[in-house]
């Protein structure tokens, strides 16, 4: 037959574009010589643990408060700053003027000690004056929504109010829903009001103002307002940023931290008592990320917290090292401190005929609380005064002593010299925690756990990211870079998850850090975070959906993988009652990578799933495009034993392989 050159080229170009297509898609390639993977499906090399991907939350770029804790005031009990009423400003104009001051004379009680004297000195029908609040970088007004608006007020003789409440637009033009209450006397009393607003185009350019149309004096406390929560639960969660949380399928969540635990000084330490209770009994305190804590997230908050992602609590409980470098001596000046960890123990998991269990019970929640862990402090390596072994030790013979179930983790890994770590005692656990580079990362991912002891403490990586240039607090322009992972800091993620996952005999949890990020200017005090939001989105990072995809998709039992020739990284796991494997792939190269997956031991069904996670290594997600960078379902064909499968290039790829 004629050869026909034109014809020849188009088909050259055809099967070429094909090709490239396949290689772009991760779809099975009908090549040889690839390199190859092999899954040994015939028996499984261990266990999952079963509590592999969790979540690490503290007080850091407004997790909670201007986050996922729901409150919409911003400075409520008027203790944000002891010099002025922060975040309040005094409403008026048009025949109408007040003065706002702190007053420490009229204290709501010995908790809440100061309040806000609101002088109005003009105003009448039509004409009113007050006091109007911010919210955290604005009050997010939805359409068809109702508001819980509550507070505490007081009056000088000769005036009752009314006092209403309302969301408004910054410039007070637009009111978005308004309420009023009335018959405030001389003593302190707390008044509900719902407002409610109609068909409104969503803005968080509002404020949410308390005003009265005669002159007169009243006083303020405890300043509440709340949009629907999660569930309707009372002092409740943000629902989209929890059911970002939710879906991610987290098994145990650690807190309070992180830093958040210990304080800057003994003094600031995250002292749970003073976080129970109605919320006009806790006082709040400073935190060490820069700016007070309501403490309206409180411990029995992080515990239905938990319970709300079906979560396990692994809780840390605060050791007696603070960060400035203040330390309590081990010993007896230790006690006070141990005892209130047995305390909290006791709040999450003793029966409602304890104390503490019992309180717990009158807060809504009489049955205990499931713990298998408890955390002894937080990077105790900073600890210089080498008093860290013996705290350790007091605390775990006590924990012990009552708790023998209790598995109790050190803060001090294997990545810190020896002399820091516990040495005295063996700890069950111990926390590692890795904030590296990508590059970094994806050498740790060759094999950083195969040399660790298997009969040495189990290790929890309590914290971990990659990031893609070190945050300098310091420097503008790394405070001013976007503040969650690119595409690129998600594959060094996704790499370190696969040496994880693999080692996960002896790797038990991990969870990756910081969770939360306020992406509003002035809101943050790290990056890169996973979840992103201001008051009214919220959206989640590449690493987001890479961390989703390991999570969701795991089972429990682990395969045993070799990778031959080739820089793809590799984890296989099963679900032994559906016999389902997932194969775990990422590439970190700029080039697709065939690769020939051998898997041995069972017999696969011809399709499988594929979800890609694959975008430009500098792609990111952010408000205005939260699903830039998220994972898409493929169908693979022709799988067998020895398949070819192209990972794309820059790519995580889940294979789910069904089994016959
Ligand atoms: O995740 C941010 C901080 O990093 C944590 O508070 C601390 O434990 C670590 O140093």
């Amino acid at each position: 037959m004629p050869r026909n050159p034109a014809y020849e080229t188009e088909t050259k170009m055809k099967r070429a574009c094909l090709l490239a297509a396949a290689l772009t898609l991760g779809v099975t390639v009908p090549r040889a010589a690839a390199p190859t993977i092999t899954v040994d499906a015939s028996t499984p090399a261990g266990k999952v643990s079963p509590l592999l991907y969790g979540l690490m939350t503290e007080e850091i770029n407004h997790s909670y408060d201007g986050g996922l804790y729901a409150e919409l005031i911003r400075n409520r009990a008027f203790l944000d700053d002891a010099a002025s009423p922060a975040h309040w400003a005094a409403v008026g104009g048009d025949g109408a003027a007040a003065a706002i001051a702190l007053d420490t004379n009229q204290p709501l009680n010995a908790v809440i000690a100061t309040s806000l004297r609101v002088d109005v000195t003009q105003a009448s029908s039509g004409h009113s004056a007050g006091v109007a609040n911010d919210g955290y970088w604005g009050i997010p007004v939805k359409p068809n929504t109702r508001y819980r608006a509550s507070f505490f007020a007081k009056a000088a003789a000769g005036i009752t109010g009314p006092i209403t409440a309302a969301i408004e637009s910054e410039d007070g033009k637009t009111s978005y829903a308004s309420g009023r209450v009335s018959g405030l006397t001389q003593a302190w009393r707390q008044y509900d009001v719902t407002l409610s607003t109609a068909s409104v185009t969503p803005t968080a350019k509002a404020r949410f103002v308390l005003t009265v149309d005669r002159p007169g004096t009243i006083w303020l406390s405890l300043v509440s307002l709340f949009p629907p929560t999660y569930k309707n639960q009372a002092n409740g969660f943000r629902p989209d940023l929890l059911q970002m949380l939710i879906d991610m399928r987290p098994t145990f969540l650690r807190f309070p931290g992180g830093n958040y635990l210990e304080g800057d000084r003994i003094a600031d330490r995250f002292e749970w008592k003073k976080t129970l209770g109605p919320l006009s009994e806790r006082p709040g305190h400073m935190a060490p990320w820069g700016y007070r804590s309501t403490d309206g997230l409180g411990l029995h908050e992080f515990l239905l917290w938990a319970e709300d992602m079906n979560a396990e609590p692994v809780l840390a409980v605060y050791a007696g090292y603070s960060l400035k470098g203040a330390f309590v001596k081990p010993g007896p000046d230790l006690e006070p401190y141990i005892h209130d960890a047995l305390d909290e123990i006791e709040y999450v998991t003793g029966p409602v005929s304890s104390q503490w269990g019992s309180l717990r019970a009158k807060a809504g929640h009489p049955a205990p609380f499931k713990l298998t862990y408890v955390e002894v402090g937080n990077e105790d390596f900073f600890d210089r005064s080498g008093s860290y072994d013996q705290r350790f030790a007091q605390f775990n013979t006590a924990i012990k002593a009552r708790y023998p179930h209790l598995q109790v983790i050190s803060t001090v890994g294997f990545e810190h010299p020896e002399s820091q770590r516990v040495r005295s005692v063996m700890p069950d656990v111990v926390d590692e925690h890795y904030y590296r580079t990508v590059e970094a990362f994806l050498i740790a991912a060759r094999g950083q756990y195969d040399k660790y002891d298997r009969k040495g403490p189990k290790i929890f990586v309590g914290e971990w990211g990659a990031y893609e240039t070190p945050f300098e607090p310091w420097n503008p322009r790394s405070r001013a870079e976007a503040p969650t992972p690119n595409m690129r800091a998600a594959i060094g993620d996704a790499a370190w998850m696969t040496e994880m996952e693999r080692n996960s005999d002896l790797i038990i949890m991990h969870c990756y850090a910081p969770l939360l990020v306020n992406v509003n200017p002035g809101a943050r005090q790290w990056r890169p975070n996973l979840i992103g939001y201001d008051a009214l989105r919220v959206y989640g990072s590449p690493s987001y959906h890479a961390i989703k995809l390991f999570a969701t998709h795991v089972g429990d039992e682990l395969l045993k993988t070799h990778a031959a020739d080739t820089d793809v990284l590799v984890s296989a796991t099963r679900d032994s009652r559906s016999r389902t494997l997932y194969v775990k792939l990422v590439n970190s190269g700029n080039a697709a990578a065939p690769v020939q997956l051998d898997v041995s031991g069972t017999a696969l069904r011809p399709t499988a799933t594929a979800l890609t996670l694959a975008a430009d290594p500098q792609a990111t997600n952010s408000l205005d495009a939260p699903a830039r960078v998220v994972p898409v379902s493929s169908l693979v064909t022709d799988v067998t034993p020895g398949f070819r499968y192209a990972v794309p290039a820059n790519a995580i790829v889940v294979l789910t392989l069904e089994t016959r």
